[in-house]
């Protein structure tokens, strides 16, 4: 069973991740038009680890004996003006991201709902990891600056990037 609150959250979350999923999707396609290709492929893996997510919390939802209400996914950007602007975008929706997850658990702890806390906290971890993983490639970039040569390892180094089972 779940509160019609924790559910109405978690759903709400659902479409957060479907939405983070579709943003790198949209990432992705634009790296691939610069054949940036390894930016792309990063951005295709974080892609479909998001859509993962939003099927962690899809299927949890159906366990508790919830109800799935699929809600319109909001049209990501698609334009950016350097690979710069991309992570920095990508660096403020991690941290957006990690702020909903909080609030969620605050829900989870209010509602008294023990399970859906312990299945939060993966989300809590995984996002220290997500913020991290992007940080460090913002501070490269940054390094990088104009040096091409730097880019073009920066690309070849994402590139080498691969799935991780269950979307860690
Ligand atoms: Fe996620
Ligand atoms: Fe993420």
């Amino acid at each position: 069973m779940l509160t019609a609150k924790m559910q109405k959250a978690l759903n709400a979350h659902l479409n957060e991740e479907l939405y983070s999923s579709y943003l790198y999707l949209s990432m992705a396609a634009h790296f691939e038009a610069k054949n940036l290709r390894g930016f792309a492929n990063w951005m295709r893996i974080q892609s479909q680890e998001e859509y993962l997510h939003g099927m962690k919390f899809f299927n949890f939802i159906l366990q508790k004996g919830g109800k799935v209400t699929l809600a319109q996914i909001n049209t990501p950007k698609i334009e950016w003006k350097s690979i710069a602007e991309v992570f920095a975008d990508t660096l403020k929706h991690e941290q957006k991201i990690t702020s909903l997850i909080n609030k969620l658990v605050e829900v989870a702890m209010t509602e008294k709902d023990y399970a859906a806390n312990t299945f939060l906290q993966w989300f809590v971890t995984e996002q220290v990891e997500e913020e991290a993983n992007v940080e460090e490639i913002v501070q490269k970039i940054d390094m990088i600056g104009d040096n091409k040569g730097g880019l073009f390892m920066l690309d070849n180094e994402l590139g080498s990037r691969v799935s991780a089972p269950a979307g860690e």
